[in-house]
């Protein structure tokens, strides 16, 4: 099974799709197997160690211990911990790092220490842990970022440093590319999925009291600068991990993730200042200035393909920014483009 251990690899900024633990239909049959794969293949070997998803009883006590304590209460339960006068966000961290940022599949955090600062596309400058906890909190929780010598700051780090060691989910396969469909999503076919599969929990489709927790669009939930407003970031996080019990369809995950970036959500400020560089933005950012004349709508909901294959024909994007999982799905629909071995 080398498809589970592909995506270990993420590249700087122009990263495009998100790997998914289980197997598509639509999955290309041949994936080129190069040494540098293989190599990527040991350190996820390891995930099957854990005995069960990580719990609070399981950190450490005293000195340190207490800060990591403190860290996991703000991402387990964020309104709670950080209070909200200045938002309406009803978001906390664990509701998109799954299993408190154990779970491969959902964005895990245990390799968010190493190598960092690190180079980010949309940031245009290395990025600290620091810095990126204080941007997913802004973009994903419309929320003011937190001193650096503030005890909050210090407890998530000293969290994450924490995971730096820790095993994979026990409940996780890994991480396996999200082979996205090459076509324009459909929110209204998305609309369908969604009253079948995630209304239960989600709430009534666009209802916008925001009863139902995790909220997905509206006042209370991630700004249109967050990661997961990406539909290829969306589908694969939700082709991977929602319904929580249920596997869907690569396809139907597509439609849903367009039906839900849809919504009216919070808006952020100064977009246009992000990825400075504006080659390296990636083809599913959902907000202008774009690096090409392909259309806002297209951007937005696709299809992809075509935007990527032109970046790469007019060399206005360099194959190297894309993840490993997308660079064998684009080589896998158009053999021609050249497949480069350096990361
Ligand atoms: C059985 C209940 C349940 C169902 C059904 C379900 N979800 Fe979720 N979803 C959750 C929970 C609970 C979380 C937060 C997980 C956590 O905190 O551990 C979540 C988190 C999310 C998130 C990330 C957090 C956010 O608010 O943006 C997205 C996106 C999401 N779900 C989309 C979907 C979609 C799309 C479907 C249907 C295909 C779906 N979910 C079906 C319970 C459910
Ligand atoms: C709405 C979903 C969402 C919420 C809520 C959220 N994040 Fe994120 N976060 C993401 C996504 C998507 C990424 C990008 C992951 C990638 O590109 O692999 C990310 C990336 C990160 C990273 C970098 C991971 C790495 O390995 O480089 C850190 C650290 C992080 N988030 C911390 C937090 C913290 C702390 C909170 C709560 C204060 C939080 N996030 C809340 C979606 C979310």
């Amino acid at each position: 099974m080398v498809a589970i251990f592909l995506a270990v690899f993420s590249c700087v900024g122009g990263a495009i799709g998100f790997a998914a633990e289980s197997k598509s239909s639509n999955q290309p049959k041949e994936l080129p197997v190069s040494a540098e794969m293989a190599v990527a293949a040991m350190p996820v070997a390891v995930t099957a160690v854990a005995p069960s998803p990580l719990q609070f009883d399981d950190l450490p006590r005293g000195g340190e211990g207490e800060l990591i304590r403190y860290g996991w209460r703000i991402i387990d339960n964020t309104p709670a911990a950080l209070g909200s006068p200045a938002t309406t966000n009803r978001l906390s961290c664990r509701n998109c790092h799954l299993d408190h940022g154990t779970r491969e599949s959902a964005f895990s955090w245990r390799r968010a220490t190493e190598a960092r600062p690190r180079y980010q596309a949309r940031e245009g400058h290395k990025v600290s842990l620091a810095e990126q906890v204080n941007l997913c909190l802004q973009r994903s929780l419309n929320r003011s970022p937190l001193p650096d010598d503030s005890l909050e700051l210090q407890g998530v780090l000293a969290y994450l440093r924490f995971l730096a060691e820790y095993p994979a989910a026990p409940t996780d396969a890994g991480r396996e590319p999200y082979i996205a469909p090459d076509r324009t999503a459909d929110p209204v076919s998305g609309e369908g999925i969604y009253r079948q599969y995630c209304a239960e929990c989600h709430g009534a489709p666009g209802d916008t009291a925001q009863r139902n927790t995790p909220p997905l669009w509206g006042a209370a939930s991630y700004t249109e600068g967050a990661e997961m407003h990406r539909l290829l970031t969306a589908a694969a996080f939700i082709h991977a991990n929602m319904p929580p019990n249920k596997k869907i369809t690569a396809e139907e995950a597509y439609d849903a993730a367009a039906f839900i970036n849809s919504f009216h959500r919070p808006p952020l400020p100064n977009l246009a200042r992000d990825y400075p560089a504006l080659r390296e933005k990636p083809v599913d950012c959902p907000y202008p200035p774009y690096p090409d004349q392909f259309s806002a709508s297209q951007h937005k909901y696709g299809p992809f393909a075509p935007m990527e294959r032109e970046r790469l024909a007019t060399g206005a994007a360099d194959f190297r920014l894309y993840r490993q999982d997308r660079r064998q799905q684009l080589s896998a629909t158009r053999p021609e483009i050249p497949q480069q071995t350096s990361k």
